[in-house]
């Protein structure tokens, strides 16, 4: 990998009403959302022939089915009946042969095909075998599922949307089982890029978060590397430990944690090696390297926690100054773990994310209520922040690029 382009990033002032507007809201929606790949599930949470999960994607569209077939292909849905429109799955995740809508009972298989209509000779008009459940894209990357809710071919390939992070994550992802620890999910209000905004840049840990991440990461000097070019994938970048710019220590339990545990960021001091050979990701192989952090178009940020964590994160949008937002955390090992220190390390690494998460949630709606209000008309980005600088420039191409499209039709 190259290194990084530090300080290479033209930084402009952005317009706030970004973080509100109607129609710049709509846009994103539009033009981003529904036209680009959309991070679901991980293919171990469907491994077996009927296995199946449900996901609602709040403002971007109706909520979906992604099933596993007889065939073991993944196949993805809309979770709307075709007579008139109910659900055709209410659980969240299971196994079945097929999909029952509970208003009339039509039927559809795991390839979303109508097997079944009851009184069927009332429907004339209908044929079964031309009737199926709305399909939508469906693909895998890194043993993630993605979806792709564009009418047509999308326009990218998701390898080609992931390029060129796919390089630099292969050793990361790889062939690796990950395996669900916890999670969280919350409503916030205000816009879904505020959260996404305090994941992908460690300039705040030290002001707002010094008695949780305790301020002791820190990018030393090394900026964002960035991909201007790339439709999904946004840039990077590394933060090392750095004790010296926290400006409180460690409570007792992630001292605690850190000199036994095995989860939580303050570890990465005592044991930066215990993720195996991570040079794909610790491009310098420091020794002091503590996690790099990776931003996807539209709303994904993936990065690696503690000795053997991932944390991936989500913020779905449901209006211009409402969002949901899901943190899911992973690990190499098969849950629960059987340690006792292992298994304690993990539950308060657990409580942290809890507490770093609602110290975000609080300041960010502070913002929103402030944005609409204040006569502000633009935001200064710096440059540990040249992601976020990235990510809403990306939006911003995604979305001129959709709008010159419409206007030739
Ligand atoms: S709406 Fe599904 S069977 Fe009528
Ligand atoms: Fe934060």
């Amino acid at each position: 990998m190259n290194a990084p382009e530090t300080g290479k990033q033209t930084l402009t002032k952005l317009p706030a009403s970004n973080y509100y507007c109607e129609t710049h809201y709509q846009n994103e929606i539009e033009a981003v959302f529904r036209k680009t790949w959309l991070n679901i599930c991980r293919e171990d949470d469907l491994p077996n022939p009927g296995d199946f999960i449900t996901y609602d994607l709040h403002d971007v569209g109706a909520p979906i089915i992604i099933a596993r077939g007889k065939d073991q292909k993944l196949r993805a849905f809309y979770n709307m009946c075709t007579h008139r429109g109910n659900v055709v799955e209410m659980a969240k995740k299971g196994n079945r042969k097929g999909f029952k809508c509970n208003f009339h009972g039509w039927t559809f298989d795991l390839e979303g095909q109508l097997v079944a209509l009851p009184e069927q000779q009332y429907f004339p008009q209908v044929d079964c075998a031309e009737e199926h459940l709305v399909t939508v894209h469906c693909d895998t990357w890194g043993g993630f599922v993605y979806i792709n809710l564009c009418e047509g071919e999308p326009e990218w390939t998701l390898a080609e949307f992931h390029e060129p992070l796919t390089e630099s994550m292969g050793e990361l992802m790889g062939d690796r089982k990950w395996y669900r620890t916890h999670g969280y999910q919350a409503t916030v209000n205000c816009n879904w890029k505020l959260p996404y905004d305090a994941l992908i840049e460690f300039y705040h840990f030290a002001a707002l978060h010094p008695k949780t991440v305790g301020g002791g990461l820190s990018l030393k000097g090394f900026m964002p590397t960035i991909f201007s070019d790339s439709p999904g994938s946004v840039g990077f970048f590394e933060s090392y430990y750095a004790p010296e710019t926290a400006t409180e220590s460690p409570t007792p339990i992630q001292e605690l944690t850190t000199t036994i545990g095995n989860f939580g960021l303050y570890v990465q001091s005592k044991a930066p090696k215990a993720l195996g050979d991570t040079s794909a990701i610790n491009q310098f192989d420091r020794p002091d390297w503590g996690t790099t952090t990776y931003a996807f178009i539209p709303n994904v940020c993936i990065m690696p926690v503690g000795l053997n964590g991932l944390a991936l994160q989500r913020a779905w949008p449901i209006g211009p100054d409402k969002c949901t937002f899901e943190i899911l955390f992973y690990s190499m090992e098969p849950q629960p773990p059987s340690d006792f220190v292992k298994l304690f390390c993990q539950r308060a690494a657990q409580y942290n994310n809890r507490d770093i998460a609602s110290e975000d949630f609080s300041t960010l709606e502070r913002i929103q209520r402030n944005l609409k209000r204040a006569p502000v008309k633009s935001f200064h980005f710096g440059m540990e922040e040249a992601v976020n600088h990235a990510l809403q420039e990306q939006i911003q191409r995604h979305i001129d690029r959709h709008l010159a499209r419409a206007a030739q039709t």
